[in-house]
């Protein structure tokens, strides 16, 4: 395929009608249905080729007033609810998020936090205040934590290890998720023995050539990808996930990012909008859109049936109903802030981030409402993936 300013060129074997993207909807979602309570390991039952994906993704981007296209989106949402609902009901689940430390060593392009950032006042959370942060959350109802954080080398394995301990301690029945960035399989394995359940770390882009053109040269994807098959092999809950509308991608991008997940089988999948952070060299890239993000969102849904899938705080930024709208697309995790407000404006990964000036309870009340009034249900269970339930609560009592 030929991709020449912007995502115009397709080649024919990669254009689809409306009929066909119909048409692969319907197939797609009644596979997922099907998967859904099947044989768990058998993802073959689900897979979907790169082109059939570069060319949904494709329609999706290239056709985006048609009538045509409004009713294919229709059916993709429409598609994308039903295999959550057979997934997990009507449920969206809680995650309070910690942002204790926002030194990196890194200097991802896109990030607002990376290490050349010279402007951003840096700050770290004591062990005492974050597990400040961790009653508050128990005050609220949670019983998942995120401890995400720039990768900060002063963080050694040995004091990570006590923080999760701390948390573990106290807290026995609530999931501690980390999202700290590419370590070793050792620092790993250390982390889950201390009692970390869960782990999140984006692949960003699954293509080497698009990866080469964020990060600089130390980073690298194979080391990425190898972090992540780490991660699931120690027996964390994983999360991986992407960009959408990062400079440069092209729809055989996402489609390639698509591809990656059907291979690793994450529990997990964060997806959100490229948004541009002032300071960058990205600073005057257009952020990611709307529709597509939501679109990603619901293929994402339709690949891997049982994911938890949030509708991030990037997608609230780009739209007020953004959120709401993720729901829609086969979204069901939202991530509220529990960070202290006097550290939120300085954890800025983009520009315009929301909730900066919110408190937790805000931040609950205001969550609980949208999703209310969208139709659905807040849950503050661990809300872990269905792998991850106990027999006796597999299929009948969720659905
Ligand atoms: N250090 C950890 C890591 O590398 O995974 C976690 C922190 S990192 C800042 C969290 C995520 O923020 C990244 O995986 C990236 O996808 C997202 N992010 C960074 N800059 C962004 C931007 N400008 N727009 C949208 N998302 C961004
Ligand atoms: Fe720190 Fe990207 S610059 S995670």
């Amino acid at each position: 395929m030929k991709i020449e300013a912007g995502w115009l060129f397709m080649a024919e074997d990669t254009k689809f009608t409306t009929a066909q993207v119909l048409s692969w909807i319907a197939g797609q979602k009644d596979k997922a249905l099907r998967f859904i309570g099947g044989t768990k390991d058998d993802m073959s039952v689900v897979l979907a080729s790169k082109n059939d994906l570069t060319s949904m993704i494709a329609f999706f981007a290239n056709k985006n007033s048609d009538e045509d296209a409004q009713d294919a989106r229709k059916a993709l949402a429409a598609a994308a609810l039903e295999v959550r609902h057979k997934a997990y009901g009507n449920r969206v689940f809680f995650r309070g998020l910690i942002e204790f430390t926002n030194y990196c060593k890194n200097d991802c392009y896109y990030c607002g936090i990376g290490r050349s950032q010279s402007q951003v006042h840096r700050y770290r959370l004591s062990d005492e205040e974050i597990l400040s942060c961790c009653r508050t959350g128990e005050k609220l109802g949670y019983h998942s934590f995120v401890l995400q954080g720039g990768e900060d080398p002063s963080y050694t394995d040995d004091h990570m290890c006590a923080i999760i301990r701390m948390i573990r301690g106290a807290y026995p029945n609530t999931a501690i998720t980390l999202s700290l960035g590419e370590k070793s399989h050792e620092s790993y394995l250390k982390y889950f023995e201390a009692g970390a359940n869960r782990y999140l770390l984006r692949h960003e882009t699954a293509t080497d050539e698009h990866y080469r053109l964020l990060h600089p040269e130390e980073l690298s994807l194979s080391h990425r990808k190898d972090c992540l098959y780490d991660l699931m092999s120690i027996g964390y809950q994983v999360g991986a996930g992407f960009m959408v509308g990062s400079p440069f991608q092209t729809p055989e991008n996402l489609a390639a990012d698509l591809v990656f997940l059907q291979e690793l089988a994450p529990h997990m999948v964060g997806i959100g909008p490229f948004i541009p952070s002032s300071g960058t060299r990205f600073a005057d890239f257009p952020a990611g859109s709307l529709q597509q993000t939501l679109v990603m969102l619901a293929l994402t849904r339709l690949l891997l049936p049982e994911v938890l899938l949030p509708s991030t705080t990037a997608l609230g930024t780009i739209d007020p109903l953004g959120r709401e709208k993720g729901f829609g697309y086969g979204a069901n995790v939202v991530m509220p802030n529990l960070s202290p407000t006097s550290v939120r404006a300085d954890y800025a990964l983009y520009d315009n981030k929301i909730c900066i000036g919110d408190d937790a309870v805000d931040c609950q009340k205001c969550l609980n409402g949208r999703i209310l009034r969208s139709g659905n249900m807040p849950d503050y269970t661990r809300g872990d993936h269905r792998d991850f339930l106990p027999e006796d609560i597999q299929t009948s009592d969720i659905v």
